[in-house]
């Protein structure tokens, strides 16, 4: 394992200023996306969708990696360029999600285990020759109701464990996204306590399977109020509690963290980024973006299907990439959104 070229790449994907697009949605997840704006999920929607987000050069100056799906990674854009092409020449890395979804963990009342190992070890050398640097295996954790388990927190943690092992043995940096999931009545103090857990488990997994630190990034939930939870904690304390608990638990040889926006609104995940580096500017790591939704909502309805929306949805995706980008170093002020608008 080559830890310096590991590092490297990582270093890269969390540049201050810019943050990772996730685009990786499975097909099932981009239908229902394409559902609520009145697109057919076809072969040919999908790669156009994708190819305007990464021809915008406008917001591909805020992108310092894109994840991609397995269909993708092997697309061309309609002038025959391959699409991983485009992100290189935008200055971004190409990356791609590894990892075939969260399927019933037996025994286990209902909660989840990540699925995606079998094999894995030839789908990175073919992933490589793609082009793909890095990779993303997501696992989910709901905190409500007296979960999770310890059974379900050890297992997805060892698959997680397994999968940035492999990615490394490959010259491939693993992202590690284990995802306490934001859409429940669980109060913020029970999000902190289950989060922390989880970090602290899969951290363990790392070690045990000698992941390098230095050639990983972290792709963490925030510290957040449940969305049906009756008191809905403001900025500054997600902020503030967030950072404490990734203090806890992240070593600080790992180069950055990249959240997911798991369900908030646009500007609730700008908002929350923001105040963390805002607000503890001396971290040992870089605090960056890597959403899905909050960066992809606004051009998907902009562009709602049609070529003549194209510059509209390419000038919304800048919009919130450049946000996003202020985040990273603490400068996004409010009125920047309505002066927008
Ligand atoms: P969201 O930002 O929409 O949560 O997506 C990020 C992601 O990659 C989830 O795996």
């Amino acid at each position: 394992m080559d830890i310096g070229a590991l590092n490297a790449i990582a270093r890269k994907m969390v540049t201050r200023g810019k943050g990772i697009l996730a685009a990786d949605e499975s097909s099932g997840t981009i239908k229902k996306r394409f559902d609520k704006i009145g697109v057919e999920s076809t072969e040919t929607n999908r790669r156009d969708y994708r190819e305007l987000l990464f021809r915008s050069r406008e917001g591909m100056k805020y992108i310092s990696g894109v994840i991609l799906y397995d269909e993708t990674i092997r697309q061309k854009a309609k002038d025959g360029t391959p699409l991983v092409k485009l992100i290189e020449e935008a200055g971004a890395v190409p990356g791609i999600k590894v990892d075939t979804g969260a399927k019933p963990l037996a025994l286990s009342g209902g909660e989840t285990i990540t699925e995606g190992l079998d094999g894995l070890r030839e789908r990175f050398v073919e992933y490589h020759k793609l082009g793909a640097r890095f990779a993303k295996w997501r696992a989910t954790y709901d905190p409500t109701g007296g979960r999770p388990s310890y059974n379900c927190i050890n297992a997805n943690a060892q698959a997680l464990a397994r999968y940035a092992a492999l990615a490394q043995e490959n010259g491939i940096v693993p992202i590690v996204e284990p995802e306490v999931l934001m859409d429940g009545d669980n109060d913020i103090e029970a999000c902190e306590r289950v989060t922390e857990w989880v970090l602290k488990e899969t951290f363990q997994q790392l070690y045990y399977a000698n992941v390098a630190m230095e050639g990983m990034v972290l792709k963490p939930n925030m510290v957040i109020s449940g969305m049906k939870c009756a008191r809905q904690a403001g900025v500054e304390e997600v902020a503030d509690r967030t950072v404490a608990v990734l203090k806890r638990c992240v070593p600080a040889a790992v180069p950055g963290i990249a959240f997911l926006s798991g369900g908030q609104s646009d500007e609730a995940a700008t908002a929350h980024l923001n105040a963390m580096n805002a607000r503890h500017p001396n971290l040992p790591w870089a605090l960056t973006f890597s959403y899905g939704r909050a960066l992809q909502a606004a051009p998907q309805k902009a562009w709602s299907g049609k070529s003549e929306n194209v510059p509209a949805a390419q000038a919304a995706f800048a919009h919130r990439a450049h946000m996003n980008g202020l985040a990273t170093t603490g400068q996004w002020k409010p009125d920047l959104e309505k002066k927008a608008a």
